[in-house]
């Protein structure tokens, strides 16, 4: 995580004539970024010194007073953040009514008393001492109990699961006179992280209530966020329906890994940031091909791993996936990289259209790596693959991606792969870490029956050659990808 830095806190005021006062303080408090726990303050002689305008120096003989509002930012950078940009050229100022100023007081002491270098604790203890409802000692002792980890998906802030869990902040939650008050914190929040939106984390389930039966628990397929908790902002509905209202109006969240953009709507799809050394390996085998070649992942999801095969050089990604809200995401992903990407929902494609999309160059550079998603079950890849697989280079990597286990996607996967030059399959499993090995050789010999059975090639060899320990999944259980080499003659890949 690499969190906004914040080394001194500086709060944003609106200087105004004196006839805007009153115009300027409205508009704020309509937008929730009015601070009424500070005054309103008389521009002194000497305030050159003490407040700094963000946008060059101004002036400040020509305002009379300054208006507090709830937005805070780090000295570290010198523009206005974002999203009070945002939130001022929608409210009815005129450009000539006020200026924005920053100012290290009143926070400063307050700030620099925190032993906390994390800007979301800081403004959590800042606002529970607006709330003035605890003492000094009895907010530390509330800011410790927090671990306040975060990541930050733009626009999202997302709060480790844990928050907000102990007594004090759930009392705080149920207190009516209260909770009017989190939209301010809420804004302080966005404020320093530069977002609009947060949510608190929650685990990705194996199972989910069933929506036929609330007795029932259905295996989670999708991998469906279902615990993330909304705090600010809309985030769209929770319908599985992804038609085209939903779709626009869901928020869409965002991550950069090995320089990568991925896309999503954080109700609807999981993100993984512990897969990123996986992906970093995938995107170096995608390096080392020395010849035009396509790649497929079986469980596409938002694009983990198609996107790291599209990066590393392959010709043609295809990706499987039957979550609506992640082939979305997939398509909106690619498109951010600047590739090209297809989007079939079901159906068989035309070899025609499809081969004169792969010929075409879309406004893209030619050495730019086509996309496309199939937004079905992966079941159909085979057969999709008996039509298509004459129009574009070998597949060389088929990843299957799904845990507990991915074995219901090894013939899928064997199917797949070019029959001539062979290529790599990228098995993932949770594997009990006394096992690993030993589990290494199991799936080899599993996939030899596969081999002979579904594609009846003798003359075709395989072997587990690597094993990657991606992560801890449980304790003692690994998150394990074996990749079966598939080729003519070993070493022959
Ligand atoms: C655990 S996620 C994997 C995403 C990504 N590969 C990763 O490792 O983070 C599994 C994805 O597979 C999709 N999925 C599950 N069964 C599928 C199937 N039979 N065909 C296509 N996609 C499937 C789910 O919707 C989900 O997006």
């Amino acid at each position: 995580m690499s969190p906004t830095s914040v080394d001194t806190t500086h709060r944003v005021w609106i200087a105004t004539t004196n006839e805007n006062i009153k115009h300027v303080k409205t508009t704020l408090e309509k937008a929730n970024i009015y601070d009424k726990t500070s005054k309103i303050q008389k521009v002194v002689s000497n305030a050159d010194e003490h407040f700094i305008a963000c946008n060059g120096k101004i002036s400040l003989s020509k305002y009379h007073s300054l208006i507090p509002t709830t937005v805070l930012k780090s000295s570290a950078e010198d523009t206005i953040p974002a999203s009070l940009q945002r939130s001022l050229s929608s409210l009815s100022l005129g450009s000539q009514e006020y200026a924005l100023f920053m100012a290290e007081q009143p926070f400063r002491e307050h700030v620099e008393s925190s032993r906390s270098s994390n800007p979301i604790s800081r403004v959590a203890q800042l606002w529970l001492e607006q709330l003035r409802r605890y003492s000094g000692p009895e907010i530390q002792h509330i800011i410790q109990a927090e671990s306040w980890s975060y990541q930050i998906y733009h626009p999202l802030l997302l709060l480790g699961p844990s928050s907000f869990g102990s007594d004090t902040w759930r009392t705080l939650f149920n207190d009516k006179t209260v909770i009017d008050e989190f939209s301010v914190l809420y804004s302080m929040m966005c404020s320093v992280s530069g977002c609009t939106h947060i949510a608190i984390n929650g685990r990705i389930l194996p199972e989910v209530e069933s929506s036929v039966s609330s007795q029932d628990s259905v295996i989670n397929v999708l991998r469906s966020p279902s615990c993330l908790v909304p705090l600010h902002g809309k985030f769209g509905s929770r319908t599985d329906v992804a038609s085209r209202t939903t779709l626009e109006e869901s928020l869409w969240a965002s991550a950069t890994q090995n320089g990568i953009h991925q896309i999503f709507a954080p109700i609807h799809t999981m993100f993984s940031r512990g897969n990123i050394k996986e992906k970093a390996r995938i995107l170096r085998l995608a390096q080392q091909e020395t010849e035009s070649y396509s790649a497929i992942d079986l469980y596409a999801g938002i694009g983990y791993f198609a996107f790291s095969y599209a990066k590393g050089g392959a010709a043609v990604v295809l990706g499987w996936e039957i979550n609506e809200w992640s082939v979305e995401g997939f398509r909106r992903g690619a498109s951010k990289n600047g590739w090209g990407v297809k989007v079939y929902n079901g159906g068989e494609p035309s070899v025609n259209s499809l081969r004169s999309w792969l010929d075409s160059r879309n406004g893209h550079e030619s050495s730019s790596p086509k996309l496309a998603i199939f937004a079905e079950s992966n079941e159909a890849a085979p057969r999709q693959m008996e039509i298509l697989r004459n129009v574009m280079p070998p597949v060389r990597h088929v990843n299957c991606g799904y845990l507990p286990s991915s074995s219901e996607s090894w013939t899928l996967a064997i199917r797949c792969l070019d029959r001539n030059r062979g290529g790599c399959i990228h098995v993932h499993e949770n594997v009990r870490a006394k096992y690993i090995e030993a589990r290494g050789l199991e799936i080899q010999d599993i996939f030899e029956t596969l081999l002979e059975k579904h594609l009846g090639d003798t003359s075709m060899t395989l072997q587990c050659r690597h094993t990657e320990r991606v992560k801890s999944y449980a304790p003692g259980v690994v998150h394990c990808v074996f990749d079966i080499y598939v080729s003519r003659e070993i070493g022959g890949l």
